[in-house]
Protein backbone atom coordinates (compact mmCIF):
# COMPACT_ATOMS: atom_id res chain seq x y z
CA UNK A 1 0.00 0.00 0.00
CA UNK A 2 2.16 2.43 -1.20
CA UNK A 3 4.35 4.37 1.23
CA UNK A 4 2.33 4.75 4.43
CA UNK A 5 2.13 2.33 7.16
CA UNK A 6 -0.31 -0.72 7.02
CA UNK A 7 -3.18 -0.75 8.96
CA UNK A 8 -3.45 -4.04 11.06
CA UNK A 9 -7.19 -4.75 11.89
CA UNK A 10 -7.36 -8.43 11.84
CA UNK A 11 -7.61 -8.45 15.56
CA UNK A 12 -11.13 -7.19 15.83
CA UNK A 13 -13.49 -9.23 17.76
CA UNK A 14 -16.91 -9.46 18.04
CA UNK A 15 -17.85 -7.75 21.92
CA UNK A 16 -14.74 -5.84 21.97
CA UNK A 17 -15.54 -2.54 19.48
CA UNK A 18 -12.76 -0.45 21.47
CA UNK A 19 -9.96 -3.33 20.68
CA UNK A 20 -9.70 -1.40 16.93
CA UNK A 21 -8.23 1.62 18.78
CA UNK A 22 -6.65 -0.28 21.60
CA UNK A 23 -4.20 -1.62 18.94
CA UNK A 24 -4.23 0.79 16.79
CA UNK A 25 -0.67 2.54 17.51
CA UNK A 26 -0.55 4.94 14.99
CA UNK A 27 -1.28 8.59 15.57
CA UNK A 28 -0.92 10.32 12.59
CA UNK A 29 -0.92 8.63 9.37
CA UNK A 30 -0.44 10.47 6.25
CA UNK A 31 -1.92 9.50 2.99
CA UNK A 32 -0.90 10.97 -0.22
CA UNK A 33 -1.41 9.68 -4.24
CA UNK A 34 0.98 6.18 -3.87
CA UNK A 35 -1.83 5.32 -0.91
CA UNK A 36 -4.85 5.58 -3.09
CA UNK A 37 -3.33 4.05 -5.78
CA UNK A 38 -5.41 0.91 -6.58
CA UNK A 39 -8.09 1.82 -4.78
CA UNK A 40 -10.83 0.22 -6.98
CA UNK A 41 -9.94 -3.25 -5.60
CA UNK A 42 -10.78 -1.72 -2.08
CA UNK A 43 -14.41 -2.26 -0.92
CA UNK A 44 -16.90 -0.81 -2.67
CA UNK A 45 -19.72 0.30 -0.04
CA UNK A 46 -21.78 3.02 -1.74
CA UNK A 47 -22.79 3.04 -5.06
CA UNK A 48 -25.68 5.83 -5.77
CA UNK A 49 -26.91 7.87 -8.95
CA UNK A 50 -29.89 10.75 -8.61
CA UNK A 51 -29.75 13.71 -6.65
CA UNK A 52 -27.56 13.65 -3.44
CA UNK A 53 -28.93 11.41 -0.91
CA UNK A 54 -28.27 13.38 2.07
CA UNK A 55 -28.63 17.13 0.63
CA UNK A 56 -31.41 16.40 -2.34
CA UNK A 57 -29.73 18.24 -4.76
CA UNK A 58 -26.25 18.47 -6.67
CA UNK A 59 -23.11 17.81 -4.51
CA UNK A 60 -20.74 16.07 -6.04
CA UNK A 61 -21.07 15.87 -9.95
CA UNK A 62 -24.55 16.82 -10.15
CA UNK A 63 -27.41 14.37 -9.98
CA UNK A 64 -26.86 12.51 -13.23
CA UNK A 65 -23.61 10.73 -12.25
CA UNK A 66 -23.05 7.27 -10.50
CA UNK A 67 -21.13 7.83 -7.33
CA UNK A 68 -18.91 4.51 -6.31
CA UNK A 69 -17.18 4.88 -2.63
CA UNK A 70 -14.37 2.78 -1.70
CA UNK A 71 -13.21 2.20 1.52
CA UNK A 72 -9.49 0.80 2.83
CA UNK A 73 -9.43 -1.01 5.10
CA UNK A 74 -12.91 -3.06 4.31
CA UNK A 75 -13.01 -3.52 8.09
CA UNK A 76 -13.00 0.08 8.83
CA UNK A 77 -16.13 1.50 10.22
CA UNK A 78 -17.79 3.23 12.93
CA UNK A 79 -17.47 1.90 16.31
CA UNK A 80 -18.57 4.09 19.24
CA UNK A 81 -18.86 6.73 17.25
CA UNK A 82 -15.48 6.93 15.83
CA UNK A 83 -13.42 5.50 12.48
CA UNK A 84 -9.98 4.28 12.87
CA UNK A 85 -6.81 6.29 11.87
CA UNK A 86 -5.34 5.59 8.58
CA UNK A 87 -9.30 5.06 6.83
CA UNK A 88 -9.20 6.19 3.54
CA UNK A 89 -12.21 6.59 1.16
CA UNK A 90 -12.42 7.49 -2.13
CA UNK A 91 -15.07 8.49 -4.12
CA UNK A 92 -15.27 7.96 -7.72
CA UNK A 93 -17.67 9.52 -10.48
CA UNK A 94 -19.21 7.44 -13.16
CA UNK A 95 -21.61 8.92 -16.42
CA UNK A 96 -24.65 7.71 -16.83
CA UNK A 97 -24.93 5.85 -19.94
CA UNK A 98 -29.04 4.92 -20.12
CA UNK A 99 -28.94 4.09 -16.61
CA UNK A 100 -25.62 2.04 -16.43
CA UNK A 101 -21.99 3.30 -15.00
CA UNK A 102 -20.41 4.77 -18.12
CA UNK A 103 -16.42 6.22 -18.07
CA UNK A 104 -15.03 8.35 -15.06
CA UNK A 105 -15.70 11.12 -15.20
CA UNK A 106 -14.82 14.46 -12.80
CA UNK A 107 -12.05 14.34 -10.28
CA UNK A 108 -11.44 11.92 -7.54
CA UNK A 109 -12.59 13.13 -4.00
CA UNK A 110 -10.85 11.48 -0.88
CA UNK A 111 -10.80 11.61 2.86
CA UNK A 112 -7.92 9.90 4.56
CA UNK A 113 -7.99 10.08 8.18
CA UNK A 114 -4.83 11.37 9.97
CA UNK A 115 -5.69 11.57 13.46
CA UNK A 116 -2.56 13.23 15.74
CA UNK A 117 -2.96 17.22 15.70
CA UNK A 118 -4.20 17.69 12.26
CA UNK A 119 -7.41 19.23 11.62
CA UNK A 120 -8.83 18.83 15.27
CA UNK A 121 -11.94 20.50 14.86
CA UNK A 122 -12.62 17.55 11.80
CA UNK A 123 -11.36 14.68 14.00
CA UNK A 124 -8.22 14.52 11.70
CA UNK A 125 -9.79 14.51 8.80
CA UNK A 126 -7.94 15.36 5.29
CA UNK A 127 -9.72 16.05 2.27
CA UNK A 128 -7.84 15.74 -1.23
CA UNK A 129 -9.24 16.35 -4.93
CA UNK A 130 -7.09 14.85 -7.09
CA UNK A 131 -7.09 14.24 -11.28
CA UNK A 132 -8.59 10.28 -12.24
CA UNK A 133 -5.33 9.22 -12.70
CA UNK A 134 -3.99 9.97 -9.40
CA UNK A 135 -1.21 12.06 -10.68
CA UNK A 136 -2.04 15.46 -9.59
CA UNK A 137 -2.93 17.05 -6.05
CA UNK A 138 -5.92 19.60 -7.26
CA UNK A 139 -6.59 19.91 -3.20
CA UNK A 140 -6.11 18.69 0.03
CA UNK A 141 -5.60 19.81 3.78
CA UNK A 142 -8.70 20.12 6.42
CA UNK A 143 -10.68 22.36 7.69
CA UNK A 144 -10.24 25.31 5.72
CA UNK A 145 -11.51 23.51 2.26
CA UNK A 146 -15.23 23.79 0.78
CA UNK A 147 -15.30 20.19 1.77
CA UNK A 148 -15.03 20.61 4.87
CA UNK A 149 -17.72 23.22 5.17
CA UNK A 150 -19.86 20.42 3.75
CA UNK A 151 -19.18 17.54 5.68
CA UNK A 152 -19.17 19.36 9.08
CA UNK A 153 -23.06 18.47 8.49
CA UNK A 154 -22.37 14.24 9.07
CA UNK A 155 -20.26 14.96 12.15
CA UNK A 156 -22.19 12.82 14.29
CA UNK A 157 -20.97 9.88 12.14
CA UNK A 158 -17.24 10.84 11.68
CA UNK A 159 -17.45 13.33 8.92
CA UNK A 160 -18.74 10.18 6.74
CA UNK A 161 -21.84 10.70 5.34
CA UNK A 162 -22.62 7.27 3.85
CA UNK A 163 -21.59 6.07 7.32
CA UNK A 164 -24.68 3.96 7.47
CA UNK A 165 -23.94 2.12 4.73
CA UNK A 166 -20.66 0.68 6.24
CA UNK A 167 -22.74 -0.85 8.96
CA UNK A 168 -24.10 -3.65 7.77
CA UNK A 169 -20.82 -6.11 8.07
CA UNK A 170 -20.42 -4.33 11.61
CA UNK A 171 -23.60 -4.65 12.88
CA UNK A 172 -22.32 -7.57 15.91
CA UNK A 173 -19.59 -5.09 16.72
CA UNK A 174 -22.28 -1.89 17.61
CA UNK A 175 -22.12 -0.94 21.10
C1 LIG B 1 -22.17 20.57 -1.09
C2 LIG B 1 -21.73 19.70 -0.02
C3 LIG B 1 -20.45 18.91 -0.21
C4 LIG B 1 -19.21 19.37 -0.57
C5 LIG B 1 -18.80 20.79 -0.90
C6 LIG B 1 -18.33 18.21 -0.55
N1 LIG B 1 -19.01 17.09 -0.21
FE1 LIG B 1 -18.26 15.20 -0.12
N2 LIG B 1 -20.14 14.48 0.19
C7 LIG B 1 -21.28 15.24 0.39
C8 LIG B 1 -22.41 14.36 0.60
C9 LIG B 1 -23.84 14.80 0.89
C10 LIG B 1 -21.92 13.04 0.50
C11 LIG B 1 -22.69 11.74 0.61
C12 LIG B 1 -23.66 11.56 -0.52
C13 LIG B 1 -23.00 11.35 -1.84
O1 LIG B 1 -22.12 10.49 -1.91
O2 LIG B 1 -23.35 12.03 -2.80
C14 LIG B 1 -20.49 13.15 0.27
C15 LIG B 1 -19.63 12.08 0.15
C16 LIG B 1 -18.26 12.16 0.10
C17 LIG B 1 -17.35 11.05 0.20
C18 LIG B 1 -17.74 9.62 0.49
C19 LIG B 1 -17.85 9.45 2.01
C20 LIG B 1 -19.07 10.11 2.59
O3 LIG B 1 -18.94 11.16 3.28
O4 LIG B 1 -20.18 9.60 2.35
C21 LIG B 1 -16.09 11.56 0.09
C22 LIG B 1 -14.79 10.77 0.15
C23 LIG B 1 -16.20 12.97 -0.09
N3 LIG B 1 -17.53 13.32 -0.07
C24 LIG B 1 -15.12 13.84 -0.22
C25 LIG B 1 -15.25 15.20 -0.45
C26 LIG B 1 -14.14 16.08 -0.73
C27 LIG B 1 -12.68 15.66 -0.78
C28 LIG B 1 -14.66 17.32 -0.95
C29 LIG B 1 -13.95 18.59 -1.35
C30 LIG B 1 -13.09 18.51 -2.50
C31 LIG B 1 -16.11 17.21 -0.76
N4 LIG B 1 -16.42 15.92 -0.44
C32 LIG B 1 -16.99 18.27 -0.87
C33 LIG B 1 -21.35 16.61 0.38
C34 LIG B 1 -20.32 17.46 0.01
Amino acid sequence: MGTSQEIDLTHVTEGDPMSVFRAETLTNVIRDLPDFKGYQGWKLFAKHIGPNPVLGGGAHGGTNVFKFIYVYPAEARLINGQIPIGTMVVKELHENNNGQPGAITGALTIMAKRGGAFNPEGNGWEYFMTDTNLTQTLLRWGSETMCFACHSGAKDTEFVFSAAELEPCAASLKP
